[in-house]
């Protein structure tokens, strides 16, 4: 009988070699990002208590409705969530840490988030976030700066096709009057509304407007307009980040329909998209959630932040044709063959190692002639090579193999300097 072969989770990818080092390169560029940008980084479990999504996000989303991975513990019944996203936990860290004590602060963190979602290209199950959190600070400079912040990180990271698409959701207040206005216009156009929205109707009206629905694009587009329910705090917060953002010389479409899936948000809210993923085409998306550290126990303080999706990410920088370069082989391969060179190689690669190099020993034996075909395989800049000859020389051939130059016979220390300097053996 043949043993199961197992498949990953159904929307959860794992990542291998050929990938890793795109992930680790865009990984290392983001965190040098957020240092230059005065953001310092956090870590969160990935599971939490479920009451912390369910209050922060809203009960009458998306997230908190379908998508969220929950389960009781067994062993005390307290009901856990595999984090669908980490502003929540951020809040909450800053809160059980008493990190506002001594003004505001900010915060980034990167890592895997869990959505229970029809899997398609872009929209994964398991899917990794980075984001920024600035607690503490009332605007609107600090939205501004994370605005222009992300739209250099896409020049840097090459990105074509991008759009920043920019709104204003005003106060509670202002949305309670806004949801009273959209009542009664759909109340009075129900049998035109999908199930969902039906349902929403008395709970959340506002997320109607979020439907994805393409056969209530009309209705939604006739519908009142939040932007004319708006307090004058929000509005004037509104012109100066625009003010703001027009002096830094950065383009922006406004959005009066963008509402955002999570309902943690006030005044300002933003999304970068682009038009070359596809449907999925939302890389960036954050804005204002002043209440939302009040609401979970904390002293009442400002906030906004934003999180980008890596996957996204990853698949505009190719799309975009700006891939990182797939360099990442060793310094040196180090071959040998003969009963006394195993021995000699061994320690031999322990040397180079400790001056600095990284260096792949060959083993598990073959010809000299496999041996290089492993050496070309893995990328190595130089094969070093250790036979009788050698070992009776107390010497080492070393061959580059990118580029020009021939092989020499070299001392081991010789050979450390002509690979650091990257020189062609032939100088010596
Ligand atoms: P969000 O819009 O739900 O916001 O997610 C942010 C980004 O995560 C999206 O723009 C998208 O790039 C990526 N993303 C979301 N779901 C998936 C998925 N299923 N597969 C792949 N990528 C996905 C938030 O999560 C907020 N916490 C952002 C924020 C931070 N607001 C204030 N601070």
């Amino acid at each position: 009988m043949n043993p199961q072969k197992f498949q990953a989770v159904r929307g959860m990818n794992d990542v291998v070699p050929e990938q890793s080092l795109s992930w680790a390169k865009l990984e290392h560029l983001l965190q040098h990002w957020l240092k230059q940008h005065g953001y310092q980084e956090i870590r969160t479990p990935i599971l939490e208590p479920t009451g912390l999504f369910v209050r922060s996000i809203g009960e009458v989303t998306d997230i908190v409705e379908k998508e969220m991975y929950t389960f009781v513990d067994s062993l005390n019944g307290e009901s856990l969530t595999l984090r669908p996203e980490a502003t929540a936990s951020c809040v909450r860290l800053a809160i059980q840490h008493n990190l506002l004590y001594n003004g505001p602060r900010r915060l980034w963190y990167m890592g895997p988030m869990f959505r229970h979602e029809r899997p398609q290209k872009g929209r994964y199950r398991q899917f990794h976030q980075c984001g920024a959190e600035a607690l503490g600070f009332a605007g609107p400079d600090v939205d501004a700066e994370m605005i222009l912040m992300t739209a250099r990180l896409w020049e840097r990271l090459g990105l074509k096709e991008v759009r920043l698409e920019l709104n204003t959701i005003g106060d509670l207040a202002s949305r309670r009057r806004h949801r009273t206005r959209l009542v009664t216009y759909f109340q009075a156009r129900q049998e035109q509304l999908d199930e969902d929205s039906r349902r929403r109707l008395h709970t959340n009206p506002l997320r109607i407007l979020d439907s994805k629905n393409p056969e209530l694009a009309p209705l939604i587009e006739a519908a009142p307009r939040l932007m004319d329910d708006l307090d004058e705090v929000s509005l004037r917060h509104f012109d100066a980040l625009k003010t703001l953002l027009d002096r830094a010389g950065l383009t922006f479409h406004l959005n009066h329909r963008l509402v955002r899936g999570l309902d943690y948000y006030n005044a300002t809210v933003f999304e970068w998209t682009t038009t070359l993923l596809g449907a999925q085409s939302t890389i960036c998306g954050g804005g204002r959630y002043d209440t939302l550290i009040q609401q979970l126990g904390g002293k009442p303080a400002p906030a906004c932040g934003f999180a980008m999706g890596m996957e996204r990410l990853l698949a505009l920088m190719e799309a975009s044709q700006n891939a990182p370069a797939e360099t990442g082989g060793p310094d040196v391969y180090v071959i040998h063959q003969g009963e006394q060179a195993a021995p000699e190689a061994f320690l031999h690669a322990d040397v180079l190692r400790q001056s600095g190099l990284d260096v792949v020993l060959h083993c598990g034996g073959g010809q000299f002639k496999q041996q290089f075909k492993r050496a070309d395989a893995c990328h190595a800049a130089w094969a070093l090579i250790v036979g009788e000859d050698e070992v009776r020389q107390h010497r080492v051939t070393l061959k580059p193999l990118r580029g020009q130059g021939d092989q020499c016979n070299v001392t081991l220390q010789q050979a450390i300097t002509l690979i650091r300097q990257g020189q062609t053996p032939t100088a010596i």
